[in-house]
């Protein structure tokens, strides 16, 4: 495709985010969206893994799941889910990990391929203490003490800065507490890196908390990303911004929003060709490693709620080429105590790194991998899968995966764990 295509394309799905999701904020639509409640979408003939969610899938294929919350400094209230499958384990189990998602996603996402695929149920396989946080804003932290994530705009001021410096801290430590461990590890998928690389560059106490962090998709430098929808933010996070302003549509993908029921609604219907093109216009697409069941799923999970200052920063990574806090702009001064953002210092990550990344991810492009890889003080492991076509998505919902990443994963974590 030729790069005109690409903006027409990415054009038309900011058009389409923005126009659908605008006037229906204001209507009041009956029912609560009855008509496509999960019953009813069963009777339409959706795939049942879109309609479930994370405890109702894990129980599904036999691996029961608690849930649990922890509320931020900041006070965001966290779901994290833990699972239990223990029988075929002896004692005392391994060591926990914390499995961290990316952007406008959830925790889902190392469940939703299945148990063949799903990075959460083959760790518990292998016996680990398998934790999955979901971020602040996500369907399953979209709460606060006081906030209101349906009235107040303050709640989702937020970027992955924020997730770096006050979501892991909270659930890292509820996670050390609990299990009464004095370390563990973390696996991080997209955005989840670069919440981590965040909070141990801020927060460089925590590094002696991970044994070791495995990035799938890592992001810090995100200059060269080829994602038609960042590289359309890219130009106009001004606009976007003066969007959110007067509209005060401060959500990307909500629940509220019917863009994702119509995306869930089609990619039932044309997995392929639907649904493997919305992936790709946020994170590349590889058509055959994703199974089409596998899209049809993931329709009922991603892409959804995050805040839109997370697409704008990521927008803003495409201006100035710096891994660096969100810009405020002329609030800098008072947020930062200097005209631009500060920088992230890589140097102070001192826990082993092993970065995985893939040839044709759209979203985290080699040449910023590379410059990662250079820049990290203690990287144990540069790997690159073979295929030329491994994308974003393939990391977590690939059918690749537990042949390539899981493998690599476990050998980490029982060197490091
Ligand atoms: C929609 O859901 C909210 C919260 O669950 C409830 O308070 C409200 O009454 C519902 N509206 C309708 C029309 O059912
Ligand atoms: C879904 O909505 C239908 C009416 O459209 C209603 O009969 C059914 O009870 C609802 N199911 C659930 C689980 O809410
Ligand atoms: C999952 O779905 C079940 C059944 O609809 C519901 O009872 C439960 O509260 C949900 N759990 C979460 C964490 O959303
Ligand atoms: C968002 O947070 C920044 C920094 O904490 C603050 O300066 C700004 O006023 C906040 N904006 C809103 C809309 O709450
Ligand atoms: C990663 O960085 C190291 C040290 O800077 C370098 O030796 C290695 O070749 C790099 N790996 C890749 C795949 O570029």
């Amino acid at each position: 495709m030729g790069s005109r295509s690409h903006i027409v394309v990415a054009v038309l799905s900011l058009f389409l985010i923005y126009s659908t999701s605008i006037p229906f904020q204001y209507l009041d639509l009956p029912g609560n969206y009855s008509l496509l409640n999960g019953t009813n979408r069963l009777r339409l003939g959706f795939n049942e893994d879109a309609i479930l969610n994370f405890t109702g899938l894990t129980s599904k294929y036999g691996y029961p799941t608690e849930e649990h919350t922890v509320t931020t400094e900041d006070g965001y209230i966290l779901t994290l889910f833990r699972m239990l499958k223990r029988e075929h384990c002896g004692k005392p189990i391994r060591s926990p990990v914390i499995l961290m998602h990316g952007f406008v996603d959830t925790a889902d996402t190392f469940i939703i391929a299945g148990p063949r695929i799903g990075l959460a149920y083959l760790l518990a396989d292998a016996c680990y203490d398998v934790w999955c946080p979901n971020h602040r804003g996500s369907r399953y932290s979209r709460r606060h003490v006081t906030l209101d994530p349906d009235k107040d705009a303050k709640f989702w001021n937020y970027t992955y800065d924020e997730h770096g410096m006050f979501d892991l801290p909270a659930v890292t430590d509820y996670v050390l507490d609990n299990t009464r461990s004095k370390k563990l590890s973390y696996v991080g998928h997209s955005q989840g890196t670069a919440a981590f690389f965040v909070l141990v560059s801020t927060r460089p106490e925590y590094n002696k908390k991970f044994n070791v962090a495995v990035c799938l998709g890592p992001i810090a430098w995100f200059y060269n990303t080829y994602s038609p929808l960042i590289r359309l933010a890219g130009k106009f996070t001004r606009q976007i911004q003066l969007l959110m302003h007067y509209t005060g549509v401060y959500e990307l993908f909500g629940p509220t929003q019917p863009l994702v029921h119509v995306v869930e609604f089609l990619c039932q219907y044309i997995p392929k060709g639907f649904c493997g093109t919305t992936v790709f216009v946020l994170a590349g697409q590889n058509p055959d490693n994703i199974g089409q069941k596998t899209l049809a799923a993931i329709a009922g999970h991603y892409p959804r709620s995050s805040s839109a200052n997370s697409l704008v920063h990521f927008g803003q990574m495409l201006t100035v080429d710096k891994f660096r806090r969100f810009d405020y702009g002329t609030e800098n001064m008072k947020v930062y105590g200097t005209p631009e953002p500060p920088e992230f210092d890589l140097s102070r990550v001192k826990v082993p790194v092993a970065l995985i990344a893939g040839k044709r991810d759209w979203f985290v492009s080699l040449k910023d991998v590379d410059r990662l890889n250079r820049s990290l003080p203690n990287v144990i492991d540069y790997y690159i899968p073979p295929e030329q076509d491994w994308s974003h998505g393939d990391f977590v919902w690939g059918a690749g995966a537990p042949r390539r990443v899981a493998p690599k994963i476990l050998q980490y974590l029982k060197k490091y764990g």
